[in-house]
């Protein structure tokens, strides 16, 4: 079962709660009929001045600007264009906007881009926008007018930055100039139209606190982690996309200390540490040509010639996590990272197949031993049926057992009900289970909550 709620929903406005009738904003709630063909008539308006437009405008001029002016020319030429129509002046101020974004914008994206609130947006087909708000997908009114039309704006993306999308090379990861990461991909591939995903790039980032006041964990725990963190234990954060797992590292990078040199290595970069001493690392790509990549396994094998006292790999997804397992068994301790899996048994399941896969002689039972003595914490991170972000899991790795690593849970969320509103109520108990390295708090100086590891059952 998907934990996604369906609903339809109005297209947000450019300037949230400031809301101008007629504007392609405002084209009603659910996208009914009425409100389709509204769409329809409005997009008709605005590709026709489009085309106007650029037939008028000297395309080479205006390429030679730097963007803003950019902007700006083509906002006088869109209002002298519409001063000589007898538009309804509402319509003519949303054709105008309409038309601006076509020209040096994304197009009918823009608004959804503009929103703050929204967290991402997708492009299943011509006339199938959706975006997500809060953890909850929501059904767009947002219209392009073809598949051309979708065409013309991924071009808008990718051409730029000197990438092509077509039949030889059908999938692309872009970023836009604010930091937004693009996968597009196109037919044959997605046969039914081209297909666009972007991930905003949010410049606020939640802290520990927030996660708090949002329910993903309680202050309790939030310290437990920090603390964690602290005592540079080795932590994987384990989750599913789009569960949090990057906004909880990043969370929780905010407790290692200043005094520390920290190397992160990211594909592509998304954390904002807010120490003094960081290095962030890129991995790249290949070019158009099949060259030029670095992969984030050379960069970890780079950042260790760099004097790291931390580093922090955004998300483990190939080769960098053999590397990675012996750093930290070979005293580069505090390693904080991400990884895509559902529990934090299948973390490590998916943590050996990458090793195994880049290091096929390796035996199984060797890995499973680094795996053991290197990693101190798995965090295990879910999205909710009702939206939410919660820890699910704090699982201490213990040792091994034969050949298996144990895994003994120090806190697990219970579920006890669901609220009137459809809030999932419960919360992350202690299981009575003192991790092995509950000591060496106390012994660096390290003050937990009184009884944080005692199962205290509610009355
Ligand atoms: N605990 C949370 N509560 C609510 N929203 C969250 C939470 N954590 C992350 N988000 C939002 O969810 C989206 C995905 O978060 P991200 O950390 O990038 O996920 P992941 O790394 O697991 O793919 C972002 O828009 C982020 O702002
Ligand atoms: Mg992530």
């Amino acid at each position: 079962m998907s934990q996604w709620r369906w609903r339809a929903d109005r297209t947000p406005g450019q300037d949230d709660g400031n809301e101008s009738p007629g504007g392609p904003s405002t084209q009603v709630a659910a996208p009914g009929r009425r409100s389709a063909r509204l769409g329809e008539e409005l997009e008709q308006l605005v590709y026709r001045f489009h085309q106007r437009l650029i037939d008028e405008l000297e395309a080479e001029k205006l390429e030679s600007m730097p963007p803003d002016k950019r902007r700006e020319a083509v906002q006088e030429a869109v209002k002298a264009l519409l001063a000589r129509e007898s538009l309804n002046a509402l319509v003519r101020d949303a054709v105008a906007t309409r038309v601006v974004d076509e020209v040096v914008g994304l197009g009918p994206l823009e608004p959804l881009l503009h929103d703050s609130s929204i967290s991402e947006v997708m492009v299943n087909a011509p006339d199938e926008v959706y975006f997500e708000r809060d953890g909850i997908m929501y059904q767009s009114d947002v219209r392009f007018r073809d598949s051309d039309h979708v065409m013309q704006i991924v071009e808008r993306i990718i051409a730029p930055l000197g990438r092509r999308v077509d039949e030889s090379s059908p999938m692309v990861d872009a970023r836009l100039a604010d930091g937004s990461r693009v996968n597009v991909i196109i037919p044959p591939l997605a046969p039914k139209s081209p297909t666009m995903t972007i991930r905003k790039f949010l410049r606020s980032k939640l802290t520990m606190d927030d996660l708090v006041g949002v329910g993903t964990l309680s202050t309790e725990v939030g310290q437990f982690m920090g603390a964690c963190a602290e005592l540079r234990l080795n932590v994987l954060i384990s989750g599913g996309t789009g569960t949090g797992k990057t906004t909880l590292l990043n969370a929780l990078s905010a407790y290692i200390p200043d005094s520390e040199r920290i190397v992160s290595i990211e594909d592509p970069l998304e954390l904002q540490l807010q120490q003094p001493h960081v290095i962030s690392l890129e991995a790249r790509p290949p070019n158009v040509d099949g060259r030029g990549e670095v992969t984030q396994r050379e960069l970890l094998r780079n950042a260790l010639r760099m004097r790291p006292d931390r580093i922090l790999i955004g998300e483990v997804r190939g080769g960098e996590a053999f590397d990675m397992l012996n750093a930290m068994n070979t005293g580069h301790e505090g390693s904080l990272s991400t990884i895509h899996a559902n529990s934090p048994r299948d973390a490590l399941a998916r943590l050996e197949n990458m090793v195994l896969m880049a290091n096929l002689d390796l035996p199984v039972r060797a890995i499973r031993e680094q795996m053991s003595s290197a990693l101190h914490l798995v965090l295990q991170i879910a999205r909710f049926r009702d939206g939410g972000r919660r820890i699910t899991h704090i699982t201490e790795v213990s040792g091994m057992e034969g050949d298996i690593v144990t895994l003994q849970d120090i806190f697990h969320f219970e579920q006890e009900g669901i609220d009137e509103h459809g809030r999932i109520i419960g919360r992350l108990e202690a299981t009575g289970i003192r991790p092995t390295f509950a000591e060496g708090f106390a012994q660096a100086g390290i003050s937990l909550p009184e009884g944080l590891f005692k199962n205290i059952p509610e009355w």
